[in-house]
Parts: C-alpha cells; sequence; structure tokens
C-alpha cells in the first residue's frame, strides 16, 4: 500500500500539472419527499486522467470518498473527469466557493495557476416553485483553429429555468488568478467567441476564463427553508459558473472551407443548440457525420454525461449512445462534440456543435393520470408502447448548416402501440389523446403536437405551430 502512494506522488512532483479548464453547473429536479433533489457537477480538465485523480483526489482516489467519472481522454493531449455532488435542497442561502491551485499549460496569455470561483442561489424561486437552476454548460478541454481562419464559435449556453444568460471575461482576484483575456478571442455578452485571422506569430495556446451567469427576467421572490425571503429585480444575476478551457491557435490552414480540409457536418448531425426529449432507461442514439475531401477524418472528441458511448461505423459517422440512468432523470444534460481530421501531420477540426438533452423522471411506459375534469371516471390509464424495452431509440434528423432552421415539420411515420385502459374509446376519447401525444412527447416531438383520435380508429397527429 505504502508504496503505491510513494509511487503517485513521486509521479505527481515529476509531471508537469498542466491545467486544462475547468466548467461548473447546478442543477435541481422536481420536489420529492424531503426536498429537491439537486446535482452539482464539477468538470475537470487536465493532461492526463491520473493528473485529475492527482489534482483533485490528493492522495488519490481511491483512498478518498471522491468517484470521478471519465468522460474522455485523448492520450497524449488531455483528459475530461466529472464528479457529481448529490443532495437535496429546501431553500439554501446564497453560496459563493471556488478553488485554486495548480498551473494551467502553458499559454501566450501568462496565467499561470488556475482559480475559479461559482456562486449557487439556492432560494426557492416564486416563478418556478424550485431552487434556481444554473447555467448548463459543456465544452471540451481544447478548442483550436487554424490561424488563418475565420471562426465563430458559439458555446452553449441554455437555463432550464428560462433565464437570460449572460457570458462575460472572469474578473479580479476571485475569479481568476491572473486575468488576462485571450487577445486572439473576442467574447460577446451571449456567449459567442469570434476569431479573426490572425498572424502565424500568434499561434499557439491561450488560457481561456469566463463566467457565465443568468439574470432574472421580472422580479421574483426566494424563499429559504428557515422562512427568510428575499427579492431579486429584473437583471439581477443568480449563479454564476466559471467556463474555462485552452483555446489553441494552429498553424495555417490550406483552405478554410468547410469540407475541403476543415470537416463540415453531414445530416443528420443534430443542429448546435437541438433540444433534445428522452426518458430514463430509453436509449438515445446521436448520429454524427462529417466529410473533408482533402483531409482523413480521425476522431469525434466530446464532452457530455460520463456514460455516453462514442462508436465509429467507418467513413466520418460517428454514434453517441446514451442510457439515462435513474439518477439522470429529472434533469437536463449538455453535450457538445467535435469531429477532426489530420492532414499531412496537422490536426484540423469541424466547428463546436452542441445540444441539450432532457431526460424526464418518469418512465414512459407508464403514465398514470387522474383524468380530465370531467364526470368520466377516475381510474388510473396505462399506455404501454409497443417498443422493445431497451433497445428503443431516438434519432435525431436535421439539416446539415449551423444555422436555427424553423422547427419541425415533424413526421411520425408509424406508431405501434398497445392500449390497456379501463375508460371507454368513445366518451374518453380526449383523455386518450391526451395520454398518446405526453407520450409522443417523452419520444422528442415538440410540445405544441396535437393529436386526434379519429373515427376509422387511426390517429392524427399535427405540428400546430
Ligand atoms: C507549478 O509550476 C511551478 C514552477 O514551474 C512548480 O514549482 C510547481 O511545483 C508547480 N505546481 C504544481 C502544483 O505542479
Ligand atoms: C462571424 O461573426 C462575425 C462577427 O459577428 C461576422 O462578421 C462573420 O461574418 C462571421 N463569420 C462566419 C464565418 O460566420
Ligand atoms: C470582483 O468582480 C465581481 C464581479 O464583477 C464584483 O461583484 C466584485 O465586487 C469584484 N470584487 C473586487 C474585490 O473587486
Ligand atoms: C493521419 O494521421 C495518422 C496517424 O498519425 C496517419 O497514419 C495518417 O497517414 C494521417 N492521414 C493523413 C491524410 O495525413
Ligand atoms: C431503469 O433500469 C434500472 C435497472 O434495470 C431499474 O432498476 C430502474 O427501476 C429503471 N428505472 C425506470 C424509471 O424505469
Amino acid at each position: 500500500m505504502l508504496s503505491s502512494v510513494l509511487l503517485l506522488l513521486l509521479l505527481i512532483s515529476g509531471s508537469q500539472a498542466d491545467y486544462y479548464g475547468f466548467v461548473y453547473s447546478y442543477s435541481a429536479k422536481d420536489l420529492q419527499a424531503g426536498g429537491f433533489p439537486t446535482v452539482a457537477r464539477y468538470l475537470y480538465s487536465f493532461s492526463t486522467c491520473a493528473e485529475v485523480d492527482a489534482q483533485v483526489c490528493g492522495n488519490g482516489c481511491n483512498f478518498s470518498e471522491i468517484t470521478l467519472n471519465k468522460i474522455q481522454e485523448i492520450s497524449g493531449e488531455w483528459c475530461q473527469k466529472e464528479r457529481l455532488v448529490t443532495s437535496v435542497n429546501n431553500g439554501s442561502q446564497l453560496s459563493q466557493f471556488g478553488f485554486s491551485g495548480g498551473n494551467w499549460t502553458d499559454n501566450r496569455n501568462g496565467i499561470a495557476s488556475f482559480r475559479v470561483q461559482m456562486q449557487d442561489e439556492g432560494g426557492i424561486r416564486s416563478d418556478t416553485g424550485k431552487p434556481n437552476t444554473s447555467p448548463l454548460t459543456t465544452v471540451l478541454p481544447v478548442l483550436r483553429v487554424p490561424s488563418n481562419c475565420q471562426r465563430n464559435i458559439s458555446l452553449l449556453a441554455f437555463d432550464p429555468d428560462g433565464d437570460e444568460i449572460r457570458c462575460r471575461d472572469a474578473q479580479n482576484a476571485s475569479e481568476c488568478d491572473v486575468c488576462t483575456p485571450a487577445p486572439v478571442i473576442d467574447l460577446s455578452s451571449s456567449c459567442a467567441l469570434t476569431f479573426s485571422p490572425t498572424s502565424s506569430s500568434n499561434e499557439g495556446s491561450y488560457a481561456v476564463q469566463l463566467m457565465m451567469e443568468d439574470v432574472a427576467g421580472q422580479t421574483i421572490t426566494l424563499t429559504q427553508a428557515n422562512g427568510g425571503m428575499s427579492q431579486r429585480y429584473t437583471g439581477d444575476v443568480l449563479n454564476k459558473i466559471p467556463v474555462q478551457f485552452v483555446f489553441k491557435v494552429d498553424p495555417v490552414a490550406p483552405s478554410c472551407t468547410e469540407g475541403v480540409y476543415l470537416p463540415r457536418f453531414l445530416p443528420p448531425t443534430p443542429d448546435n443548440g437541438a433540444k433534445i426529449s428522452t426518458t430514463i432507461n430509453q436509449t438515445l442514439e446521436i448520429t454524427v457525420r462529417a466529410e473533408a475531401s482533402q483531409s482523413e477524418i480521425t476522431d469525434l472528441l466530446f464532452s457530455g454525461p460520463y456514460n455516453v458511448i462514442r462508436s465509429e461505423s467507418g467513413s466520418g459517422t460517428f454514434t453517441l449512445t446514451w442510457t439515462p440512468s435513474d439518477s439522470e432523470g429529472g434533469l437536463s444534460h449538455p453535450i457538445c462534440f467535435v469531429v477532426r481530421a489530420n492532414f499531412s501531420s496537422s490536426v484540423l477540426t469541424s466547428d463546436l456543435r452542441c445540444v441539450v438533452v432532457t431526460v424526464a423522471e418518469n418512465s414512459a411506459a407508464a403514465v398514470t393520470t387522474t383524468g380530465p375534469t370531467t364526470s368520466t371516471p377516475t381510474a388510473a390509464v396505462g399506455i404501454t408502447t409497443a417498443r422493445p424495452p431497451t433497445t428503443s431509440t431516438t434519432s435525431i434528423s436535421t439539416a446539415a448548416n449551423q444555422t436555427t432552421p424553423e422547427p419541425g415539420p415533424y413526421y411520425v411515420i408509424a406508431l405501434n402501440a398497445k392500449i390497456s385502459a379501463t375508460v371507454s374509446l368513445i366518451n374518453d376519447k380526449e383523455a386518450l389523446a391526451q395520454l398518446i401525444k405526453e407520450e409522443l412527447i417523452s419520444y422528442g416531438l415538440p410540445q405544441t403536437i396535437s393529436i386526434r383520435i379519429l373515427s376509422s380508429g387511426s390517429l392524427e397527429v399535427k405540428n400546430a405551430t
């Protein structure tokens, strides 16, 4: 035992302790007995997984209470791991906390040691009846651009409470140790990064230290467990999360046109910002396809829940497969990815794409309702669809380019369902239609669909927009 501890310590002091970034988020599920279950997510990026363990757990995670889940490791480059801390919130105080420590990987803007600070506004909101959820985002440890190409990167910024999100550079000594922003990036308050072609003398790595904040859109009251109340007004900042990563300016690419040397996404890759719904234990498959005529597509790099499985099916086609567990239900989860190609010894990456997957708490296989407020029976109604229990998939197809299209139209190609209910198909058609609608929405159809049971017994599904 002792010798392995010593070996580990020797390895740490012999290594560079290269920090590649960090992202935090705080989210809450719906009320359950005992309060609101919450999850604080700490996303750590270092040059290797062993280093994440060493930095986060000190003498090794085997000797501490801390569990770190590996998301992805790119050998010789970086490793990203997540730590999830669950608790129950009944209305907590505002808290600010953070940490600091080891060394950033070498960077051109002169950031030596890392420091992060976050803020959780834990009171119960008067408008949602739940604790405030922070902005949700994720990012790869390293984003790369060729020095001669204009690139616009929209960071994912999603707020489950519907608040507006603002981005800004980390400021003063509490949010960063040295705060010099990367001079090659322009950050907008809407979390878009603009990189403009620059001299090859600016090539190299930059440390990016941002803060995302959600902002009250109206006056809200926050209630603490002890009964204390306070108000937040339009424009007040609620939660703050740090978003830190490495931005790498690579050597000149022979062309900046996507699809030639830089990979270009193809259908059915979901659009940037796409919202996907699924349920616990239902397998979701996200297909990512890309092409580059003059380079070789080599990899899909992603950041998302640790149990997302990445697979490759040849010729620039990848699948991210995820079966959310019970603990992941009732929450939204960001997933971001890039496709990578090489050309001679250069590495070229696609744009960053991100989606948000919302996992419904209830299994869709057992919808229970008290029925509509009419004189119809109050018996519970169960709907069982004919999907196989573990292999059903939701796949998302959208247009290839990154502009956000009009939503829809959505088509249900075939629906094979078995409905058993104690209510009457003649008298309770509306109630059944409502249940079928909820079931379809749980499969990812938009909230705006309308459902009619036709006299022929068939079903009409329309998108109301
Ligand atoms: C950070 O770098 C300095 C000097 O390069 C080194 O002395 C120190 O041990 C490093 N810190 C960690 C935590 O690795
Ligand atoms: C990137 O954003 C800038 C500034 O908003 C805009 O002028 C430019 O056309 C955009 N470029 C691309 C490639 O989207
Ligand atoms: C640090 O920045 C935050 C956010 O802008 C601000 O609220 C705070 O007062 C600043 N602290 C100091 C010591 O300047
Ligand atoms: C990409 O990199 C791999 C491994 O380094 C190499 O074998 C391959 O030839 C490269 N492909 C191109 C098109 O440069
Ligand atoms: C999901 O699957 C696990 C393992 O089979 C099971 O224990 C759990 O009850 C399931 N959860 C739901 C909501 O179906």
